[in-house]
């Protein structure tokens, strides 16, 4: 039987009980702010198991049927394995109030069973943990099939499923096992999931369920993984270079598919969320082809890597799904995949020149080689030779996950007074802001406090106690330092501090303002020890003082008894 037909009898099965037939939703969620993609079929659902939404309005029926693409990220190290994925398909069923457990595991059976022709090994059953009783009743609807049953009871680590993202229905489930696989996860959503993990009653308790095509496929076409399956076989003719390792040719196949589906659902690559996870399968697909065709980049390289027959793949990819995924588009994948390609090649010869500059190699030390040049983990940990042995995946993303929610607190925040947008020159008056803040504490020194700030794109407003009117000399030295620390062009850096360290850097901040346990500080110098300005705060800022144009003051004036208020602007910025 062929994936085709797979897909075809699984539909035909539900849909001649009493199923809507529902198309894929896209990999990117629509309205889920919880989750980066779809990675399950009952994603799309989420809002009739709450009742906020009505399938028999929508579908006509209270059950549903799809074949959902769906993308899961945690495992990308692990592809390249006999099993692990980034991009598949699940096939499943839903209903929202129509038919409960004794149905949904009747259909389960049937289908292995009839329509497959397959024998179940086992199945297994929620044993009961904590406050929540054992699924007995599974267990009675599985012995009224099946005398003779064998049936595993287990906790909630493995027959207790979801919610996705943060908070939604979940429940308990029953798994049906063939040829020693998990096959089938059939979850009864029961619960809701909150935010804080505290459990409720649904009002009306649903069915999702989720079989994973290329496992069924695979133990239906009798293959030893399922790289092996007609999922796979036809991307792979024609051909990937022989030398290619298995587990390269497998981390083409996976990421391939995983690239066009993204790419055609409208994801592009960049540095934050999904256009990162879209960035890193593009890169590591390059750099382990590059490496396993042609050997470990040399600089002598970098400049003619060719991708052709990565191009190929895509292409191909599309080829053989387009008919199930006509959203599929060739032109955009290969369009997005060339310019992340050469910016790829841009990335490796500036980063690699830096990274041989370093020392030493933190955590840290790499997640900037990232930010600034876009090397990867893996091809940092490739080139970074002794450097890089100590360099673990996990600190590595536990610094990206520390800058996406810094950078994320810090849009949301507003910068004292509203840096509203974050157009280009109005990071460069941000950045401006401390260097004329702290150019204010050397010539008056520490009485001058921040009272406000507000930025535009045409100028920066700067408003600090002090006790009287700034003669032309004071303006004109102020102008000087800030002009000065602009020639010298200083890199301008974050870390992340615990408070009470942060605190003790001497770094300008609000007293009295609530600030959470850990505090970013950006600070404009080679180091945050000699740097010439630190403050709390949470960008954006410009990379390097550099950039920032000539410096002028334009108006000083008074705001309230004590508080003056400069505004200046830079030139040559717009
Ligand atoms: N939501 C469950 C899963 O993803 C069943 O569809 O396994």
């Amino acid at each position: 039987m062929n994936s085709g037909d797979i897909r075809k009898k699984f539909l035909d099965f539900f849909e001649k009980r009493v199923h809507s037939v529902v198309p894929s939703a896209s990999l990117v969620p629509e309205g889920d702010p919880s989750v980066l993609f779809t990675t399950a079929g009952m994603q799309q659902f989420k809002p009739y198991y709450l009742g906020k939404k009505d399938a028999m309005v929508d579908f006509g029926t209270l059950n549903t049927v799809s074949i959902q693409k769906c993308v899961r990220t945690s495992d990308i190290d692990e592809v390249g394995d006999e099993s692990h994925l980034t991009f598949f398909e699940m096939l499943g069923n839903f209903s929202f109030g129509g038919y409960f457990k004794e149905e949904a595991i009747k259909y389960g059976y049937e289908f292995i069973t009839q329509e497959m022709k397959l024998s179940v090994d086992y199945v297994s059953v929620f044993g009961g943990e904590g406050d929540l009783p054992a699924d007995t009743e599974s267990e009675r609807i599985w012995k009224s099939i099946e005398p003779n049953i064998k049936i595993k009871r287990a906790g909630r680590a493995d027959n207790f499923w979801g919610p996705t993202g943060d908070e939604g229905p979940c429940g308990p489930t029953t798994e049906i096992y063939v040829r020693g696989l998990e096959i089938w996860n059939i979850v009864f959503n029961e619960h809701y999931q909150s935010k804080d993990k505290t459990l409720t009653k649904l009002p009306t308790p649903g069915v999702d369920t989720g079989m994973g095509l290329e496992r069924l496929v695979m133990v239906l076409q009798k293959k030893e993984n399922i790289f092996e399956t007609d999922l796979f076989s036809p991307l792979d003719v024609n051909n990937l270079p022989s030398i290619m390792s298995e587990t390269v040719r497998r981390i083409m196949l996976d990421h391939g598919r995983a690239i066009t589906f993204l790419v055609s659902d409208g994801v592009k690559p960049s540095n934050v969320d999904r256009g990162y996870i879209l960035r890193r399968l593009m890169r590591r697909m390059m750099a382990h082809f590059h490496k396993s065709a042609r050997g470990p980049f040399k600089a002598s390289d970098v400049t003619d890597l060719d991708f052709v027959d990565i191009e190929n793949l895509l292409e191909r990819v599309v080829d053989n799904y387009r008919h199930f995924y006509p959203e599929l588009d060739k032109e955009k994948v290969l369009k997005i995949f060339r310019e992340e390609n050469s910016k790829f090649k841009t990335a490796i010869n500036r980063g690699l020149r830096e990274l041989k500059k370093l020392n030493t190699l933190d955590a840290k030390a790499a997640f900037k080689l990232f930010e600034s040049y876009g090397l990867t983990f893996e091809i940092i940990k490739d080139f970074g030779g002794e450097k890089a042995v100590s360099l673990s995946r996990d600190d590595f993303d536990a610094e990206f996950k520390k800058h996406q929610e810094i950078s994320r607190a810090g849009a949301e925040q507003k910068f004292k007074g509203g840096l509203a947008g974050h157009s280009e020159t109005e990071i460069k008056y941000h950045t401006t802001t401390h260097l004329l803040h702290q150019a204010l504490h050397d010539i008056f020194g520490s009485h001058v406090v921040q009272k406000g700030s507000n930025i535009t794109p045409e100028r920066l407003r700067f408003d600090f106690s002090h006790p009287q009117k700034m003669t032309d000399e004071e303006k004109r030295k102020v102008e000087e330092i800030v002009n000065q620390k602009i020639r010298e062009s200083l890199p301008v850096q974050s870390v992340v501090l615990p408070r009470d360290e942060a605190e003790k850097t001497g770094a300008h901040h609000f007293f009295g303002e609530k600030y959470g346990d850990k505090v970013s500080i950006y600070f404009i110098g080679r180091d945050l020890a000699s740097a010439y300005s630190k403050e709390f705060c949470g960008g954006p800022h410009v990379k390097n003082t550099s950039e920032l144009g000539v410096f002028k003051i334009i108006k000083e004036e008074a705001v309230a008894a004590g508080v003056r208020r400069i505004k200046a602007t830079l030139s040559g910025v717009q």
